[in-house]
């Protein structure tokens, strides 16, 4: 609980600090966020599941850090008001429902951000198969915002 206050916080300060910025530089950082996590799943799944002969402890806690590190840098301060329309690398994606269902948005993002930590915790550990099941639920948690509040290609 006491982290979820801190992270609203945190969220509240980098929103006030951030004001100036342009709607589409927002959405430009979102969408920065977003790919380099992919890049970095992508990284793992390699590692785990195409090509385990590949497996590198070190490169894995590596690429789990950044996606764990993206995802408690609160992403939310982002989806700042006026930022549901624009342009950052692309036209935004974002649904107009991800600013309206605030409730259910903070249960996936919180969630997603419970995964993330978690797969930097089993990543140290270095239990390839255990790491692949976490990689799993992570990317159960992305998929299950996408499928709300993200606009298909
Ligand atoms: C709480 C909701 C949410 C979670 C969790 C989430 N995403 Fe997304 N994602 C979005 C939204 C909304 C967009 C569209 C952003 C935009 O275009 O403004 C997006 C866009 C993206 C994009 C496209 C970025 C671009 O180049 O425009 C990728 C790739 C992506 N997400 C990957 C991920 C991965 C990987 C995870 C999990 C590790 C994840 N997302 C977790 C909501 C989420």
């Amino acid at each position: 609980m006491k982290r979820l206050f801190l992270a609203i916080a945190v969220a509240s300060l980098a929103a006030t600090s951030y004001a100036h910025a342009g709607s589409n530089e927002l959405i430009k950082f979102r969408q920065s966020g977003y790919a380099f996590m992919e890049w970095n799943m992508h990284k793992i799944q390699a590692q785990v599941i195409d090509h385990p002969e590949s497996f590198d402890r070190a490169q894995v806690v590596a690429s789990a850090n950044v996606i764990a590190a993206i995802a408690n840098s609160g992403l939310g301060a982002l989806f700042a008001p006026g930022t549901d329309t624009g342009t950052g690398w692309q036209p935004t994606r974002v649904k107009q429902e991800l600013f309206l269902q605030t409730d259910k948005v903070k249960t996936l993002a919180m969630d997603f951000n419970h995964q993330a930590n978690q797969l930097a915790v089993v990543a140290v550990n270095g239990d390839p198969k255990a790491i692949r099941a976490q990689l799993g639920k992570v990317a159960e948690s992305c998929k299950n915002c996408h499928e709300r509040y993200r606009a298909r290609e």
